[in-house]
Protein backbone atom coordinates (compact mmCIF):
# COMPACT_ATOMS: atom_id res chain seq x y z
CA UNK A 1 0.00 0.00 0.00
CA UNK A 2 1.18 3.28 -0.78
CA UNK A 3 1.46 6.53 1.45
CA UNK A 4 -1.39 9.28 0.46
CA UNK A 5 0.18 12.17 -1.36
CA UNK A 6 -0.44 14.54 1.29
CA UNK A 7 0.85 12.62 4.26
CA UNK A 8 4.48 14.91 5.05
CA UNK A 9 6.36 12.14 6.04
CA UNK A 10 8.36 9.59 4.72
CA UNK A 11 7.06 6.57 6.95
CA UNK A 12 3.80 5.80 8.15
CA UNK A 13 4.12 7.27 11.71
CA UNK A 14 6.20 10.20 12.62
CA UNK A 15 7.41 10.88 15.68
CA UNK A 16 6.17 14.29 17.77
CA UNK A 17 3.64 16.12 19.17
CA UNK A 18 0.54 15.02 17.38
CA UNK A 19 -0.81 19.02 17.96
CA UNK A 20 2.05 20.07 15.10
CA UNK A 21 1.30 17.07 12.83
CA UNK A 22 -2.15 17.19 12.82
CA UNK A 23 -1.52 21.46 11.56
CA UNK A 24 0.05 19.62 8.25
CA UNK A 25 -3.22 17.33 7.37
CA UNK A 26 -5.83 18.68 5.02
CA UNK A 27 -9.44 18.62 5.95
CA UNK A 28 -11.42 15.15 5.89
CA UNK A 29 -8.49 13.29 4.60
CA UNK A 30 -9.16 10.21 6.59
CA UNK A 31 -11.60 7.97 7.19
CA UNK A 32 -11.57 7.26 10.51
CA UNK A 33 -9.80 8.46 13.59
CA UNK A 34 -8.83 5.93 16.86
CA UNK A 35 -7.05 6.87 19.19
CA UNK A 36 -6.05 5.91 23.01
CA UNK A 37 -4.88 9.10 24.66
CA UNK A 38 -2.74 9.67 27.78
CA UNK A 39 -5.18 9.79 30.68
CA UNK A 40 -3.80 12.19 33.12
CA UNK A 41 -3.32 9.71 35.98
CA UNK A 42 0.61 10.46 36.08
CA UNK A 43 1.52 7.51 33.97
CA UNK A 44 5.25 7.60 33.12
CA UNK A 45 5.69 7.68 29.49
CA UNK A 46 9.02 8.82 29.29
CA UNK A 47 10.81 11.89 29.36
CA UNK A 48 9.04 13.74 26.24
CA UNK A 49 5.42 13.38 28.07
CA UNK A 50 3.30 14.65 31.39
CA UNK A 51 0.53 12.65 32.15
CA UNK A 52 -0.53 15.20 34.60
CA UNK A 53 -1.62 18.19 33.00
CA UNK A 54 -3.92 20.84 35.20
CA UNK A 55 -4.78 22.13 31.55
CA UNK A 56 -5.98 18.21 30.51
CA UNK A 57 -9.27 18.58 29.10
CA UNK A 58 -8.67 22.19 26.89
CA UNK A 59 -5.56 20.45 25.53
CA UNK A 60 -7.96 17.45 24.71
CA UNK A 61 -10.33 19.47 22.84
CA UNK A 62 -7.57 21.02 20.85
CA UNK A 63 -6.53 17.39 19.70
CA UNK A 64 -10.61 16.60 19.30
CA UNK A 65 -11.43 19.80 17.45
CA UNK A 66 -8.23 18.67 14.74
CA UNK A 67 -9.79 15.30 14.44
CA UNK A 68 -12.86 16.36 13.85
CA UNK A 69 -11.89 18.48 10.31
CA UNK A 70 -9.74 15.81 9.12
CA UNK A 71 -12.28 13.17 9.31
CA UNK A 72 -16.31 12.16 9.94
CA UNK A 73 -15.73 9.33 12.50
CA UNK A 74 -13.73 9.17 15.49
CA UNK A 75 -13.04 6.39 18.18
CA UNK A 76 -11.42 7.84 21.38
CA UNK A 77 -10.40 5.26 24.72
CA UNK A 78 -10.36 7.76 27.38
CA UNK A 79 -10.03 6.02 30.29
CA UNK A 80 -12.54 5.76 33.16
CA UNK A 81 -11.83 8.39 35.36
CA UNK A 82 -11.88 10.89 31.96
CA UNK A 83 -15.58 10.36 31.07
CA UNK A 84 -17.16 12.90 32.76
CA UNK A 85 -15.10 15.81 30.69
CA UNK A 86 -15.87 14.60 27.39
CA UNK A 87 -19.42 13.89 28.58
CA UNK A 88 -19.55 17.73 27.62
CA UNK A 89 -19.30 16.98 23.76
CA UNK A 90 -22.55 17.13 22.29
CA UNK A 91 -23.81 13.97 20.33
CA UNK A 92 -21.84 11.69 21.52
CA UNK A 93 -22.31 7.15 22.13
CA UNK A 94 -20.38 5.22 24.12
CA UNK A 95 -19.08 1.77 24.28
CA UNK A 96 -17.41 -0.28 26.56
CA UNK A 97 -14.61 -2.91 25.90
CA UNK A 98 -14.54 -5.64 28.87
CA UNK A 99 -10.95 -6.97 29.70
CA UNK A 100 -11.21 -9.88 31.86
CA UNK A 101 -7.78 -10.05 32.84
CA UNK A 102 -7.57 -6.49 34.09
CA UNK A 103 -5.10 -5.72 37.15
CA UNK A 104 -6.41 -2.41 38.06
CA UNK A 105 -8.94 -1.38 41.26
CA UNK A 106 -11.26 0.95 41.20
CA UNK A 107 -12.59 2.76 43.98
CA UNK A 108 -16.01 0.27 44.47
CA UNK A 109 -14.30 -3.07 43.69
CA UNK A 110 -10.66 -5.02 44.07
CA UNK A 111 -10.52 -5.55 40.02
CA UNK A 112 -12.08 -3.53 37.50
CA UNK A 113 -13.14 -5.18 34.11
CA UNK A 114 -14.55 -2.63 31.98
CA UNK A 115 -13.47 0.70 30.37
CA UNK A 116 -15.59 3.09 28.06
CA UNK A 117 -15.08 3.91 24.44
CA UNK A 118 -16.52 7.07 22.95
CA UNK A 119 -17.29 7.41 19.53
CA UNK A 120 -18.34 10.39 17.42
CA UNK A 121 -19.50 11.26 14.18
CA UNK A 122 -20.79 9.27 11.36
CA UNK A 123 -19.77 5.54 10.47
CA UNK A 124 -19.56 4.47 7.63
CA UNK A 125 -20.69 0.90 8.45
CA UNK A 126 -22.54 -0.25 11.98
CA UNK A 127 -21.38 -2.78 14.65
CA UNK A 128 -23.24 -5.43 15.56
CA UNK A 129 -22.93 -4.49 19.63
CA UNK A 130 -21.63 -1.37 21.32
CA UNK A 131 -20.07 -4.17 23.74
CA UNK A 132 -16.25 -6.20 23.08
CA UNK A 133 -14.83 -8.35 25.27
CA UNK A 134 -11.06 -9.25 25.44
CA UNK A 135 -8.43 -10.76 27.59
CA UNK A 136 -5.98 -8.78 28.49
CA UNK A 137 -2.71 -8.47 26.39
CA UNK A 138 0.48 -6.50 26.43
CA UNK A 139 2.61 -7.73 23.86
CA UNK A 140 4.81 -10.38 22.90
CA UNK A 141 7.36 -9.97 25.95
CA UNK A 142 9.54 -7.08 23.18
CA UNK A 143 6.33 -4.64 24.35
CA UNK A 144 7.66 -2.21 26.99
CA UNK A 145 5.67 0.79 27.09
CA UNK A 146 3.28 0.77 30.55
CA UNK A 147 -0.42 0.31 28.91
CA UNK A 148 -0.29 -0.79 25.86
CA UNK A 149 -3.79 -1.71 24.33
CA UNK A 150 -5.00 -5.51 23.49
CA UNK A 151 -3.89 -6.09 19.87
CA UNK A 152 -7.49 -8.01 19.27
CA UNK A 153 -9.68 -5.22 20.67
CA UNK A 154 -8.08 -3.12 17.90
CA UNK A 155 -8.09 -5.37 15.41
CA UNK A 156 -11.69 -5.98 16.16
CA UNK A 157 -12.96 -2.12 16.20
CA UNK A 158 -11.59 -1.80 12.86
CA UNK A 159 -12.73 -4.13 11.15
CA UNK A 160 -16.16 -3.28 12.38
CA UNK A 161 -15.73 0.52 11.82
CA UNK A 162 -13.92 0.92 8.43
CA UNK A 163 -13.18 -1.14 5.37
CA UNK A 164 -10.26 -2.58 3.24
CA UNK A 165 -7.73 0.29 2.22
CA UNK A 166 -9.87 2.76 4.30
CA UNK A 167 -7.10 4.98 5.76
CA UNK A 168 -7.04 5.11 9.52
CA UNK A 169 -5.30 7.97 11.95
CA UNK A 170 -3.57 7.32 15.52
CA UNK A 171 -2.20 10.31 17.32
CA UNK A 172 -1.50 8.75 20.22
CA UNK A 173 0.63 5.45 18.98
CA UNK A 174 2.35 4.21 22.09
CA UNK A 175 3.60 0.90 21.49
CA UNK A 176 2.34 0.59 17.68
CA UNK A 177 -1.42 -1.68 18.51
CA UNK A 178 -2.93 0.65 16.05
CA UNK A 179 -0.41 0.61 13.58
CA UNK A 180 -0.02 -3.75 13.83
CA UNK A 181 -3.86 -3.79 13.47
CA UNK A 182 -3.81 -1.83 10.46
CA UNK A 183 -0.65 -3.86 8.31
CA UNK A 184 -2.94 -6.99 9.37
CA UNK A 185 -6.26 -5.83 8.33
CA UNK A 186 -5.06 -4.09 4.88
CA UNK A 187 -5.75 -0.70 6.35
CA UNK A 188 -3.21 2.60 5.49
CA UNK A 189 -2.43 3.12 9.25
CA UNK A 190 -1.06 6.94 9.68
CA UNK A 191 0.54 7.78 13.53
CA UNK A 192 2.30 10.22 15.90
CA UNK A 193 3.92 9.23 18.83
CA UNK A 194 5.87 11.61 20.60
CA UNK A 195 8.05 9.34 22.63
CA UNK A 196 11.09 8.18 20.08
CA UNK A 197 11.58 5.30 23.07
CA UNK A 198 9.08 3.46 21.56
CA UNK A 199 10.15 4.00 17.74
CA UNK A 200 11.89 0.16 17.88
CA UNK A 201 8.65 -1.59 19.25
CA UNK A 202 6.85 0.71 16.06
CA UNK A 203 8.83 -0.29 13.60
CA UNK A 204 9.23 -4.07 14.74
CA UNK A 205 4.95 -4.35 15.12
CA UNK A 206 3.94 -2.24 12.50
CA UNK A 207 6.32 -2.41 10.07
CA UNK A 208 6.89 -6.09 10.71
CA UNK A 209 10.73 -5.43 10.77
CA UNK A 210 13.74 -6.73 12.78
CA UNK A 211 17.13 -5.21 14.06
CA UNK A 212 20.48 -7.28 12.75
CA UNK A 213 23.45 -6.04 13.31
CA UNK A 214 22.03 -2.62 14.29
CA UNK A 215 19.94 -2.30 10.84
CA UNK A 216 16.66 -2.57 10.70
CA UNK A 217 15.72 -5.08 7.79
CA UNK A 218 12.13 -5.77 6.55
CA UNK A 219 11.29 -9.92 7.42
CA UNK A 220 12.11 -11.97 4.26
CA UNK A 221 9.17 -13.27 3.24
CA UNK A 222 7.40 -9.80 3.79
CA UNK A 223 6.31 -7.33 1.31
CA UNK A 224 6.28 -4.21 1.83
CA UNK A 225 3.09 -3.01 2.90
CA UNK A 226 2.84 0.85 2.75
C1 LIG B 1 -2.30 5.51 26.39
S1 LIG B 1 -0.79 5.57 25.54
C2 LIG B 1 -1.14 4.79 23.99
C3 LIG B 1 -0.91 3.29 24.04
C4 LIG B 1 -1.16 2.59 22.71
N1 LIG B 1 -2.56 2.56 22.38
C5 LIG B 1 -0.60 1.17 22.73
O1 LIG B 1 -1.37 0.22 22.57
O2 LIG B 1 0.61 1.03 22.92
C6 LIG B 1 -0.64 7.27 25.08
C7 LIG B 1 0.61 7.61 24.29
O3 LIG B 1 0.52 8.98 23.90
C8 LIG B 1 1.84 9.51 23.81
N2 LIG B 1 1.72 10.97 23.82
C9 LIG B 1 1.52 11.79 24.90
N3 LIG B 1 1.42 13.08 24.51
C10 LIG B 1 1.54 13.08 23.16
C11 LIG B 1 1.50 14.13 22.17
N4 LIG B 1 1.32 15.40 22.51
N5 LIG B 1 1.64 13.76 20.87
C12 LIG B 1 1.82 12.46 20.51
N6 LIG B 1 1.90 11.45 21.40
C13 LIG B 1 1.74 11.74 22.71
C14 LIG B 1 2.55 8.89 25.03
O4 LIG B 1 3.95 8.90 24.87
C15 LIG B 1 1.93 7.47 25.05
O5 LIG B 1 2.77 6.54 24.38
Amino acid sequence: MNLPDWWPHDKPYAIMDCLEGMKELPDKCVDLVLTDPPYNLGIDYGDTTDDNREDYFNWCSKWFEECKRVTDFIIITPGRYNIYGWNEIDGFEMGIWINKMQQSRSRISYLSKWEPIIFYGKPKKRAAWDIWSYNSNRGDGFNTHPCPKPQELFFKLITDFSNKNDIILDLFLGSGTLLESCRKTNRIGLRFEINPEYEPIIRKRGMDEELINGKWHKKQEQQEWW
